[in-house]
């Protein structure tokens, strides 16, 4: 898939998502959302971790504190009476300007709906509305509601615009994480390939399943308030990150866990991997661009992830047949 040319269908929506911390979820985030709006695409980009980093990979934090912090985070959509009383999700849509600019002659465009670092008080407060029901009906009804609220939220017709969302999760499977899940139609799993990295990925795996179930559940048993029908949620598959290249290969220890996971988790695993380049990808947070689109066309790395891109465009058209 390359060039300008749209995909012919709505917008996909992808979770980026491990338990697991410091995996390299928001680095792939950043750089995969970057390459597809330099091929052309329009490309949105939603930061649901309260530690912000991807958000801080696109505006400095002085920035983000005099323009985004007050009106303009995903926090003041989550909070208040229910999400999206008291703004609309669209109006939180900001574009960042310096990868922008480098975007500009590819016809593309990244915008990004930013985190705030209060968002981490926001899980607790959705988990005590969902108490409170006083039937079953009414329990159900609720839980619907506040897990399809991403969902809901992302039908508005001014999301349609957009080619792919990247929903960039925190690394635990809380409220907002699982409101991510039900708004994405497919699911990608970066991880280290080390012991505890490998470790959660059956267990992430159960899950999310167990949470579609439930959702399906209570929609086939006519709890449909607010809801928006029955989700479907695929998983793309894990991602190898970090991956230390020797003469071609990936070195022993991690081809080891690689290949655990292809044989025992039952999920698919990319063939292509994103390699340990601290050159490339140690710094995300000072440029306000990824690093795929500072580097020459030539280099290496940015070949490589390049093809995982591709890798992960084609597992979306695949999924969605
Ligand atoms: N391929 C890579 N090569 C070298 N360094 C990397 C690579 N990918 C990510 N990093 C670095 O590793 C650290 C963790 O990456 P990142 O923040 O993307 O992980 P994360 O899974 O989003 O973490 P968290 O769970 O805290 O949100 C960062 O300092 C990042 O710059
Ligand atoms: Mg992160």
């Amino acid at each position: 898939m390359s060039g300008c040319d749209r995909w012919g269908r709505d917008m996909h929506v992808i979770a980026v998502m491990n338990y697991k911390g410091g995996v390299g979820k928001t680095t792939l985030t950043a750089n995969l959302g970057a390459e597809v709006a330099a091929r052309g695409h329009r490309v949105l980009l939603i930061d649901l971790d309260p530690q912000a980093n991807l958000t801080f990979s696109l505006y400095s934090v002085e920035q983000w504190r005099e323009e985004l912090r007050k009106d303009t985070t995903i926090m003041r959509w989550y909070e208040g009476e229910a999400p999206g009383s008291e703004v609309e999700l669209h109006d939180l849509v900001v574009t960042p300007p310096l990868v922008n600019e480098q975007l500009a002659d590819s016809g593309g465009q990244l915008d990004l709906i930013s985190s705030h670092l209060k968002l981490i008080d926001i899980d607790l407060r959705l988990a005590a509305r969902l108490g409170g029901g006083t039937t079953l009906t009414e329990a159900k009804r609720k839980f619907l509601d506040l897990h399809g609220c991403l969902a809901r939220a992302l039908r508005h017709p001014e999301f349609q615009k957009y080619d792919l969302v990247l929903i960039d999760c925190a690394p635990n499977f809380g409220l907002v994480t699982k409101t991510a899940i039900v708004a994405s139609d497919h699911v990608l799993v970066p991880a280290k390939a080390d012991y505890l990295s490998t470790l959660g990925i059956q267990y992430l795996v159960g899950n999310c399943d167990e949470l579609v179930a439930e959702y399906n559940d209570y929609v086939n048993h006519g709890s449909s308030g607010g809801s928006i029908g029955q989700i479907e949620t695929r998983f793309l598959g894990v991602v190898f990150t970090m991956v230390k290249i020797y003469a071609g290969k990936p070195i022993g220890t991690q081809q080891y866990y690689m290949e655990d996971v292809r044989t025992n988790a039952e999920m698919t695993v990319l063939r292509s991997v994103m390699r340990d380049s601290p050159r490339h990808f140690g710094d995300a947070g000072e440029n306000g661009v990824p690093a795929v689109l500072r580097a020459p066309v030539t280099d290496d790395v940015a070949v490589e992830f390049r093809r995982l891109t591709t890798e992960i465009l084609d597992g979306i058209q695949a999924g969605s047949r």
